[in-house]
């Protein structure tokens, strides 16, 4: 017979792995893949969903039943799965979100994402995101989220996706999945 299975796993396999997959690596483009993401960036999000400031009808119901002690446990069993890459969507040399990723967009003063997301998209410690490998679809609904203010979690965010088209957006999601 299976090990009895508790604690956070249990709450992955009977909740969170049907949209987010069980290692983490979400198949609906989105859903974000959690694999590999800093936990205390993971607890963050969870308990913004829980008080509000982080806007979203299914994660805040899902975060509210949440105890702080399951959270923790949540965030260090994601963060410890390795994220699976999906096929680039444009890492071209010179591509626009190529540009906007490491030098920002200069006429808007949008800086470069790589000051905080990091060079290899990895994300800095402990509440910078690693972005790479993320789903293009996610990335650029985040980016449209922090521009209208439904997602009011991040000050820095909301100043940046502010001064940006969607086609930047499209850009820099499309490179970030590649990266
Ligand atoms: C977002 C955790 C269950 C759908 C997120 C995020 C976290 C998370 C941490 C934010 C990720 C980031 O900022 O990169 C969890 C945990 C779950 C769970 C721990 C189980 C307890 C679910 C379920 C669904 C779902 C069952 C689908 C019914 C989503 C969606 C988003 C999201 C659509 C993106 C929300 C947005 O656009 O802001 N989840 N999740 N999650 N989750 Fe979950
Ligand atoms: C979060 C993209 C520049 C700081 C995020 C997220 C995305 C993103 C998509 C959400 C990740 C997720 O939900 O999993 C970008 C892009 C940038 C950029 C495309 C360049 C155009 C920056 C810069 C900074 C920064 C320059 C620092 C000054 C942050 C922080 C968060 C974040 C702190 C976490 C917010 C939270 O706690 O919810 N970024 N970013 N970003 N970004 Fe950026």
């Amino acid at each position: 017979a299976a090990p009895a299975v508790n604690g956070p796993e249990k709450i992955v396999q009977n909740v969170c792995a049907a949209c987010h997959g069980a290692d983490g690596n979400s198949v609906i483009t989105t859903n974000p893949k959690l694999a590999g993401q800093h936990p205390e960036y993971l607890v963050k999000q969870l308990t913004n969903f829980k008080e509000g400031t982080r806007a979203n009808a299914v994660m805040s119901g899902m975060a509210g039943a949440l105890s702080q002690e399951d959270m923790e446990g949540l965030a260090k069993y994601f963060s410890s799965q390795s994220i699976k890459l999906n096929k680039a969507k444009s890492n071209g040399k010179g591509s626009l979100g190529e540009k906007i990723y490491r030098g920002g967009i200069a006429a808007t003063q949008v800086p470069a994402c790589a000051a905080c997301h990091g060079a290899t998209g990895a994300g800095l410690p402990k509440q910078f995101p690693r972005l790479a490998g993320q789903h293009a679809d996610y990335t650029l609904q985040q980016l449209r989220t922090f521009r209208t203010g439904e997602r009011a979690n991040a000050p820095m965010m909301m100043t940046i996706a502010g001064k940006m088209s969607d086609a930047e957006m499209q850009a820099v999601a499309d490179y970030i999945q590649g990266l």
